[in-house]
């Protein structure tokens, strides 16, 4: 291969990320170590016992919790095993923060005043926020431990699109046939390199040759090491009964064109640590998992409605002011853990000092949003034989995510769009019908007039601008544990705090669980001290 074409060739696989992700599971033979680390975390973590208590001469105290998000409800959860006697303050009329199923009848009212009630039928529903959970996470623990049955949450599918508008895609193109195409060029032209020598240095000849191999069986290569095509791209006539061997699927793209079109720049994704299949998901709506959190705390235990106006420690315990349906209330308790979001606590007065202020004011707050379109026919899997699994697009839609419940189901909820950033701030100003609208016009570009047609109704959610939370996760530059944000790490007089937001795994209940599990063990420690 001659320089120039080594360039080019690297160029190209730069634009579409799939070789660089593909070397790099080769290089990372190692493989990972996230079920010893599991393994580790779990030992560490022992929930609070009553007998803890036993021959100390010390007893489980009160606790204030504020939020009745994940981590809040995780705190109450964890102390109440050993006795201690929680009250946590939730603003919203449920608990459950960001983990929020919207079904028929529930109603929001974001910032600018839209307010929406939703339409979707018997059984449907959309998790507006959290909607997937990788194996190793603390939150199957939480399912397993609650009771919340589980179920497999279809995050990559070969059968879903990718659909670059931007790079000239006429119509989608199907993950399996693009796969089949970008690692079928790929290897073929890593394959060439080593056989012309240009890998000579990096490779003894043995390394070459059983390169080689893996490339052939990977990219589907002939011995000619040419990419020609590949049943793995699908066949436009599936194979059935003798005499019916099938038709692969032609028009197979050249190695520039496939370049071109991007459809790579997604593949990387489900190697990633926290987004590889399988994943899962509550059977019924992701809030089975708060549900089950305040049935076991106690309902009475966690005052909705209730905001929180004011934070004050006062040496030997600590005193909430809150407003419950516009009345000022106030609570007093041994401990507080401060589980709200960081951008919304910093609005509250306190006496925690700048350090913690500044640090509050230092995370910043992120943008997402959902729309939920409900179908009266499942035409995706009649039409399109997709079951589950999402659709990446360079849209301002971003994300659309087939349901992985209910197939073969009369009806089916589709999420639209789950877009971030930019993307999510240009849908939340408009009005649901126009974020309907527009959404709509994205997926008949990709999916043909039944996205319109068969529509029943939608809703759309945008955290950025949506009361009490603010955002849909938020930024803690240079991790949890920068010198910067230690005021919150460690507690500020009776005062601890609890967070995805305080972990490093941000935007995930998995890290709300664990920063909250940090959080008890701090109290306990103390309590028992
Ligand atoms: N946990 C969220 C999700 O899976 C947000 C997130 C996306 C976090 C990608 C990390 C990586 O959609």
């Amino acid at each position: 291969m001659t320089q120039l074409n080594r360039r080019a060739f690297l160029r190209a696989v730069g634009a579409t990320g799939g070789a660089g992700a593909m070397l790099a599971t080769m290089g990372a033979l190692g493989l990972t170590t996230t079920a010893q680390a599991a393994a580790a975390r779990e030992a560490a973590y022992r929930a609070p016992r009553p007998g803890d208590f036993s021959l100390t001469g010390r007893a489980a105290a009160s606790v204030v919790v504020l939020g009745g998000g994940i981590a809040g409800l995780a705190t109450a959860y964890e102390l109440g095993k050993a006795g201690y006697r929680c009250t946590v303050l939730e603003a919203r009329d449920r608990p459950g923060g960001r983990n929020f199923t919207v079904r028929g009848g529930d109603t929001t009212t974001d910032l600018y005043g839209h307010r929406q009630t939703a339409r979707f039928s018997a059984g449907q529903y959309m998790n507006a926020g959290p909607a997937r959970i990788a194996q190793w996470m603390i939150t199957l623990d939480y399912c397993r431990e609650l009771g919340v049955p589980i179920e497999v949450f279809t995050n990559v599918n070969a059968d879903t699109y990718l659909y670059n508008e931007s790079a000239g895609m006429t119509g989608p193109m199907r993950y399996r046939a693009a796969k089949a195409d970008v690692f079928g060029y790929v290897t073929e032209l890593l394959a060439k390199a080593s056989d012309q020598g240009a890998l000579d240095r990096a490779l003894s000849s043995d390394d070459r040759e059983r390169l080689t191999e893996f490339l052939k069986d990977y990219g589907d290569l002939g011995n000619t090491l040419e990419y020609t095509g590949s049943s793995r791209r699908g066949y436009s006539v599936w194979p059935g009964a003798a005499g019916t061997p099938g038709v692969v699927a032609g028009d197979v793209p050249s190695a520039s064109e496939i370049f071109a079109s991007g459809v790579g720049r997604y593949f990387a994704f489900e190697f990633e640590f926290d987004q590889a299949m399988l994943m899962f998901q509550p059977v019924g709506g992701m809030d089975r998992i708060p549900h089950a959190l305040a049935e076991a705390i106690g309902n009475r235990k966690i005052l909705t409605g209730c905001a929180v106006t004011q934070v004050t420690d006062k040496g030997d315990g600590v005193r909430v002011a809150y407003t419950q349906g516009g009345r000022p209330r106030a609570i007093e308790a041994d401990y507080c853990v401060a589980a709200m979001p960081p951008n919304i606590l910093a609005k509250v007065p306190h006496n925690l000092g700048s350090g913690v202020q500044t640090a509050l004011e230092a995370i910043t707050p992120s943008s997402a949003g959902k729309i939920g379109l409900e179908y009266r026919s499942r035409w995706w899997e009649t039409d399109h034989r997709i079951y589950g699994g999402i659709t990446e697009t360079d849209l301002d839609v971003t994300h659309i995510w087939h349901p992985s419940y209910g197939f073969h189901g009369e009806r089916g909820v589709l999420i639209g769009y789950y877009n971030t950033g930019a993307n999510a701030d240009s849908y939340a100003p408009l009005s649901p019908g126009e974020r309907e609208a527009r959404a709509v016009a994205a997926g008949v570009k990709i999916y043909g007039e039944k996205y319109r047609s068969e529509l029943a109704s939608s809703f759309s959610h945008h955290w950025r601008q949506f009361p009490y939370q603010e955002a849909a996760w938020h930024s803690t530059p240079g991790g949890p544990d920068h010198p910067r944000y230690k005021p919150l790490t460690q507690p500020s007089g009776r005062v601890h705090f609890a967070g995805d937001w305080l972990s490093y795994m941000d935007a995930w209940q998995h890290g709300a669980f664990s920063s909250a599990r940090s959080a008890v063990t701090a109290i306990h420690q103390r309590v028992l001290a």
